[in-house]
């Protein structure tokens, strides 16, 4: 393994993650720059650290072989192509920008320097994913044919990020098949090991908006006659013990520890966190379909939708020979060989709980960063990953454009 330090642009849910997984891997967290002085000290206790409150000083001189962008959406480009001009090698936060001509630039420039950008799809490193793609690959099931995959984020999940939270709007964040689902459009690629050649999608705000909103409903959910009983209640969700994100959604919305702090900060009205999830300034889709031509005629079908109680995604391969199937988080691939008439299974192996974020693929990208760092096979570099966002963009196009179809380059 080649020897190298990294340090962490943005320290926030994902910068955290990451960092904590290095540092407990045994890489050395040389230096961490977020605007937020409180997430500062803890990462500076945690990997003692330096620690800058200020873009201009942390880029004053390289601080680490790595850079970890984790900012948000609309904060990659920059110090991307800062920190690759300055020398680093970057493991950037998907989506890679929410430009398209800002990420072919990010791709140029890491081509000009010789530097290498490994983009956080972190599913392709899950245990799930990589069982699918062992199955795929030893032939026994003949050629792709088609392929679905459905994206459940779960309403309260949805609620959070995509109406109150930081990627509900285009002006602030990337449309949500860029944002949320461009990793499963790198997913159907990497599967598929083909080029995509054209995309048609429908999207839709159906629900998430002014007129769906119950009578009497008020713009904050604290002076609302609905608040004990709207499922999207900013109280239900953020202090419904039974949610087991609930802890990690209140920490990113940055709402307080205690239940007193969260019920404060949420009845501020100045908290984007309290709004009525139909009074907000909302415009990415809530459902999204997606359909995709393949090369060798292979079509491939995505769905993303906000109306799920569980948050997963499910995949099914239809193959020549047989058939693939799971649901993500059961943790266990299905599959049938035809004439078998059985159907079979294989459980995929976590090592550790505290490696099962992103079904273990948090973890996963971390480790094989450190086994292939200086290699040109990282799994998921800039040049790999370039086709899910030009597929993303090329969704996103056609469905404000009621479905066109829209053919890639
Ligand atoms: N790979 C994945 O599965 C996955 C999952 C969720 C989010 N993401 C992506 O990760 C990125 C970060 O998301 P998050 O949920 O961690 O967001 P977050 O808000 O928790 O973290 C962003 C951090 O950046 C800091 N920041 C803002 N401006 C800064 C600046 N100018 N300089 C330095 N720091 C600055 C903020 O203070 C915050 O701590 C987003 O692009 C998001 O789309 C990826």
């Amino acid at each position: 393994m080649k020897k190298f330090s990294v340090a962490v642009y943005g320290y926030g849910g994902r910068g955290k993650i990451y960092a904590d997984n290095f540092h407990t891997l045994g890489i050395d967290v040389t230096a961490v720059c977020d605007i937020d002085e409180k997430r500062l000290k803890i990462a500076k206790s945690k990997y003692k650290s330096e620690t800058y409150l200020n873009g201009e000083e942390f880029f004053q001189t390289k601080r680490a072989d790595v850079l970890i962008i984790a900012t948000l959406d609309d904060g990659h480009y920059e110090p991307c192509i800062r920190a690759l001009r300055m020398g680093y090698d970057i493991i950037l936060e998907k989506p890679i920008s929410m430009v398209k001509a800002e990420c072919e630039e990010i791709k140029k420039v890491a081509d000009e320097t010789g530097q290498s950008v490994t983009v956080c799809h972190v599913l392709r490193y899950a245990p799930f994913y990589k069982t699918v793609k062992k199955l795929l690959d030893s032939k026994e099931f003949g050629e792709i044919i088609h392929i679905n995959l459905t994206e459940g984020v779960g309403y309260y999940h949805f609620a959070h990020s995509f109406v109150r939270g930081p990627w509900r709007n285009k002006k602030i964040s990337a449309p949500v098949i860029l944002a949320k689902s461009c990793h499963d459009m790198d997913m159907l690629t990497w599967l598929v090991e083909k080029k995509c050649l054209s995309v048609n999608s429908y999207g839709n705000l159906s629900f998430f908006r002014k007129e769906k909103a119950p009578t009497g409903a008020t713009n904050h959910c604290v002076d609302c006659p609905h608040k004990n009983s709207c499922e999207y209640s900013c109280f239900k969700i953020y202090l419904n013990e039974s949610y087991e994100k609930l802890a990690g959604l209140a920490r990113h919305g940055r709402l307080g520890d205690s239940k007193e702090e969260i019920v404060k900060s949420l009845s501020n009205h100045k908290n984007l966190y309290g709004r009525c999830v139909f009074a907000c300034d909302n415009d990415v889709f809530d459902h999204q379909a997606v359909t995709m031509q393949f090369e060798n005629g292979i079509i491939g079908q995505f769905t993303l939708t906000a109306f799920t109680q569980k948050i997963g995604r499910t995949l099914h391969v239809y193959c020549e020979k047989g058939e693939i199937y799971g649901d993500a988080e059961s943790k266990k691939v299905c599959y049938k060989i035809f004439g078998d008439h059985q159907e079979k299974y294989v459980e995929c192996t976590y090592e550790n709980e505290i490696y099962a974020s992103h079904g273990g693929g948090d973890m996963g990208i971390v480790k094989d960063f450190m086994e292939n760092y200086g290699k040109a096979n990282m799994l998921s570099d800039i040049h790999l990953s370039m086709q899910s966002h030009e597929m993303g963009f090329a969704a996103e196009e056609s469905a404000l454009n009621d479905g066109q179809n829209v053919k890639l380059d």
